[in-house]
């Protein structure tokens, strides 16, 4: 049985004020909640949130890493400084990574070993955009991101990776996935794993992502494939974020 996941990815949305009233909410609300609630905060709150959520089942992610271990990248954060601030897991390959930030599918793959040989659980995120939907492409771009996490560190390697389906035409947009377009994708990403490791592939968490929100998160998370969902612009509100992981 595959457990529910629920990850909420504040992007670039955060204030000390306002991780303080939101962790505060969420914490006063875990009653119920049995699904696994992730927050993946900005590096410079990586501390605060580690302090609040401290005793708590809430569990702490960082949005992004460098590739290398350490040395001279200015600018740049190291899988080792994430986890030293308590953080288990880490979102790689979000779109908005990738679209403007340039982010190859190889540097991906990357941040994904990199995350790995740190002991953090890597969030992949992989999708279409809306013209390689209406192209008939989805599929095909799907497998080309997910094969080249595979093509670098092997099948085993999703033994430690939590997938994530985030269409990008769903992302920020209102636009979310039907069920059915989004358990199709699911199922083909499960599908794809089992063509080299079935047991893998029936126990890899595949997450949605892409205007999930308290309204349509029971829905998604209802489909077989749908372990869960990555949770943008409803995750930065702790009475819907709650609700969302009450739906899962
Ligand atoms: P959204 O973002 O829920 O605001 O669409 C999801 C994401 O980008 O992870």
């Amino acid at each position: 049985m595959r457990k529910t996941i629920v990850a909420g990815n504040w992007k670039m949305n955060a204030s000390k004020e306002s991780v303080n009233n939101l962790i505060g909410g969420l914490l006063s609300g875990m009653g119920g909640v049995a699904t696994e609630v992730i927050v993946c905060a900005p590096f410079p709150y990586l501390s605060q949130v580690e302090s609040l959520i401290s005793g708590s089942s809430i569990m702490l992610g960082a949005q992004n890493l460098n590739a290398n271990p350490k040395g001279a990248f200015t600018g740049e954060v190291s899988a080792n400084m994430i986890k030293d601030f308590g953080a288990q897991h880490v979102i790689v390959g979000h779109s908005e990574r990738r679209s403007l930030y340039g982010e190859t599918s190889a540097v991906v793959a990357e941040k994904t070993k990199a995350a790995l040989d740190a002991d953090l659980t890597p969030l992949l995120c992989v999708g279409e955009s809306l013209e390689e939907r209406e192209s008939g492409n989805t599929e095909a771009v799907v497998e080309k991101q997910i094969n080249a996490v595979i093509n670098l560190l092997g099948i085993d390697a999703f033994d430690g990776i939590i997938i994530a389906y985030e269409p990008v035409w769903a992302i920020g947009t209102g636009l979310t996935a039907t069920p059915e377009q989004a358990q199709s994708v699911h199922l083909f990403i499960r599908n794809l794993l089992a063509g080299s490791n079935e047991r893998i592939a029936q126990k890899t968490p595949i997450l949605y992502g892409g205007s999930m929100n308290a309204g349509n998160a029971a829905d998604l998370m209802s489909c077989s494939d749908i372990d869960g969902g990555l949770i943008g612009g409803a995750a930065l509100k702790a009475d819907d974020f709650l609700q969302i992981c009450k739906a899962g």
